[in-house]
């Protein structure tokens, strides 16, 4: 519970957001989990660990560590919420106030935000390009290695413009709808595209099951590849890095360790639900990305190429087959047909991805409003002009690795190391009893008990795990020769972590005058 003493500052917040209805809350936070590694991380992780080796891992992870996680972020962005704090540093501070270092571990909930959207808006743009190209007939006629080729081209810059007004325009447009805040802006884009989303995958994922060999120039029947995602396979079950990749894709895909679900909760009135919304959000997102998401891009793929050149393909690089591959494949179907897959794949890919990176943007603005009293519109530019420069690098230099290196280090380590640190923090120092309250105050589900011992002593431990598995990888990258840009980037990413840490510092030095004074 908050104090008045120094650490109060609820005469300076602004607090003006909130969100419109329940509906609208629960598709804003679907919207933000649902994003492009629903549709295409996850099938190329599967591919790459083995197909239903991978299965099991993933859903264990899900309901031993996503889950839990998912109650942890909820309930703590709405405790902080109450006492006007809207992103993590601040946030993490309200669960602990005697300790400074929680502020500085909050960090992490920006950081990780804008690293991630720096490269997440680039890759989202292609979509938006894509579409473009896909209503254009761009790709028909054109041979294998030639649409392969174009995405080469495309993001080995080629020529620039194309990409870089396309970016420039997804920047735009993401900026100007979180200028509209939450229930005018985001909310609007979720209960718009979280629909069309869906209708798109099924309409899809209906191609990619009933795919029969023969025609259209198919190979095999699209339950070749649903059946080697979903036989289980025991052989390799205990290596631990398809437990670190299905790990990690539970991580990414659910948004946990971002910062972005406590920005979003910490607007849900104290009286609202958390327990059943969560599970609405989290459900709907592996809904998503195991039956829409694995039923798209494996069952095409192998279709058509079969397994064994599918495993091949996803070893260099993940993007190829959503970019290179499938928008060949589709034109295998005709133009119309082919036309409207490449509609829908793409116009999917960019609905799953803008929600995501909106989300990203909250808690930055959420910072900014809360500690330096911006009004949401400056805030909202200052995020889009914080990405545009921290992106460039992933657009100018995507073929020397910048991108990857954003991915690996945003997207990858800083989920483990945030949300290991979390789970400490809620567990043993906020400490079980008060937060088994918080998850349960207002709930509209009876959560099963088992999940108060579940998130005491399984997940933290659980994550001490990953945390440690992934350190012997993490090593041999830092001492592996880099290039000068992949090395620039990480120090880029460092002294953007410093630079937040310095502005939590700032800010907690305002707060502290404002209440001596
Ligand atoms: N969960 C999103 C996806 O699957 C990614 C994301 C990262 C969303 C960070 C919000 C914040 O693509």
């Amino acid at each position: 519970t908050g104090s008045l003493g120094p650490d109060c500052h609820c005469f300076m917040s602004t607090k003006t957001e909130s969100w419109g209805s329940r509906v609208g809350l629960i598709l804003a936070m679907a919207g933000n989990a649902v994003g492009l590694g629903n549709f295409l991380r996850f099938p190329v992780q599967a591919v790459q660990n083995g197909g239903g080796a991978f299965m099991i891992p993933y859903l264990v992870s899900f309901l031993l560590m996503g889950i839990p996680l998912l109650w942890i972020e909820w309930a703590t962005g709405r405790f902080g919420g109450r006492f006007g704090n809207h992103s993590t540093p601040f946030i993490l501070h309200e669960l602990d106030p005697k300790r400074a270092i929680w502020k500085y571990i909050g960090v992490f909930g920006i950081f990780t935000n804008i690293a991630v959207a720096a490269y997440y808006c680039y890759l989202e743009s292609w979509t938006l390009s894509y579409v473009w190209h896909s209503i254009q007939g761009t790709f028909v006629g054109k041979s294998a290695a030639e649409v392969a080729g174009f995405f080469g081209d495309y993001v080995g810059l080629t020529d620039p413009t194309e990409p870089v007004l396309f970016w420039l325009l997804c920047l735009v447009m993401n900026t100007w709808i979180l200028s509209r805040g939450l229930s005018g802006g985001v909310e609007k884009v979720a209960k718009i595209g979280m629909p069309l989303l869906i209708l798109f995958g099924v309409f899809l994922a209906y191609q990619g099951i009933t795919l029969k060999a023969g025609e259209n120039g198919a190979l095999f029947d699209g339950t070749l590849g649903l059946n080697f995602l979903w036989t289980p396979d025991y052989s390799t079950i205990w290596t631990p890095k398809v437990w670190l990749a299905a790990a990690g894709q539970i991580f990414f895909t659910l948004s946990v360790g971002m910062g972005s679900i406590q920005c979003y909760a910490s607007y849900i009135k104290r009286r609202d639900d958390i327990a059943l919304n969560a599970m609405s959000a989290g459900w709907m997102n592996e809904f998503v990305e195991v039956v829409l998401g694995g039923s798209i891009l494996i069952p095409i793929a192998i279709g058509y190429l079969g397994i064994d050149r599918v495993v091949e393909l996803t070893q260099s690089g993940g993007l190829g087959l959503g970019f290179k591959t499938l928008p060949y494949l589709f034109t295998q179907w005709g133009p119309t047909m082919g036309m409207f897959a490449g509609i829908a794949w793409f116009g999917l890919l960019f609905f799953a991805g803008i929600t995501s990176s909106l989300a990203m943007g909250t808690p930055v603005m959420a910072f900014l409003q809360d500690e330096f009293g911006w009004k949401r519109n400056p805030s909202a530019w200052a995020f889009g002009a914080i990405i545009l420069v921290l992106g460039a690098p992933t657009v100018f230099f995507f073929n020397e690795g910048v991108f990857d290196e954003y991915d690996y280090w945003a997207g990858t380590v800083s989920l483990v190391v945030f949300t290991l640190l979390e789970v400490i923090l809620f567990a043993w120092v906020f400490g079980m009893d008060k937060g088994w309250a918080e998850i349960n105050h207002g709930a509209d589900l009876r959560i099963p008990r088992v999940y108060r011992f579940i998130i005491k002593y399984v997940t933290p431990v659980i994550l001490l795990g990953v945390f440690l598995g992934s350190l012997p990888a993490i090593y041999e990258k830092l001492t592996l020769p880099a290039s000068p840009y992949v090395v620039g980037a990480r120090y880029l990413l460092l002294a953007l972590y410093l630079g937040i840490a310095w502005a939590v510092y700032l800010a907690y030095q305002k707060r502290r005058k404002v209440t001596i004074r």
